[in-house]
């Protein structure tokens, strides 16, 4: 796996602007449903990695419920510098430190890079629910309707990880 640079720096976000509209520009709203819940990133815990200028590296939306945590939105502003991994090995530490047996994340069926780098980092499918974007779509209008490849964005995927 690609290696990060060492000089990116972790902090919390507070400042959801940036986040919520990455959000908005690759999927058309800052909810997002996982495991039949909707959770809204400017609402729940969110992680960053910024290098020495400041500029955004990766962002990261997480919560916990019950005994599992919930990774929202995971976006790297470098692709494949190794950037997203660092960011998700984040969320893992933060969510073990707060006691989360699991970690949940979802995925629509066109993402196929995000199907590899989660399966990459030893996340297991746990859940197919067919169409189920297409019924999010209508309390959601603006959710995208075309993603990877421009294929069509119709079911639910979830992956899981064992902390
Ligand atoms: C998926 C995503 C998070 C990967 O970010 P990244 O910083 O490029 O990831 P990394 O460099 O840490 O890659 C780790 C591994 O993931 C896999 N991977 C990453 N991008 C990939 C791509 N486009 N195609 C196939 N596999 C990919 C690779 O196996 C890679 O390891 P390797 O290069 O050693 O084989 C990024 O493309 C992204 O932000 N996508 C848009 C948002 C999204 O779909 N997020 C996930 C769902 S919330």
């Amino acid at each position: 796996m690609s290696e990060a640079p060492d000089e990116l720096q972790l902090r919390v976000v507070t400042d959801k602007t940036e986040l919520c509209r990455i959000m908005l520009a690759s999927w058309g709203s800052q909810r997002m449903m996982i495991d039949l819940h909707v959770y809204d990133v400017a609402e729940i815990d969110a992680l960053g990695l910024f290098d020495n200028a400041g500029k955004t590296a990766a962002l990261a939306s997480w919560t916990i419920r019950g005994d599992s945590a919930y990774l929202c939105a995971l976006h790297s502003l470098k692709p494949g510098e190794g950037i997203a991994t660092r960011m998700l090995d984040a969320v893992v530490f933060g969510a073990r430190k707060a006691g989360a047996k699991r970690l949940k994340a979802m995925l629509t069926n066109d993402n196929m890079p995000g199907m590899t780098f989660y399966q990459r980092y030893g996340f297991r499918l746990s859940g197919l629910y067919l169409e189920a974007i297409d019924a999010y779509r209508s309390v959601e209008p603006d959710i995208i309707k075309t993603g990877y490849k421009d294929i069509p964005i119709h079911d639910a995927i979830e992956l899981e990880i064992v902390l």
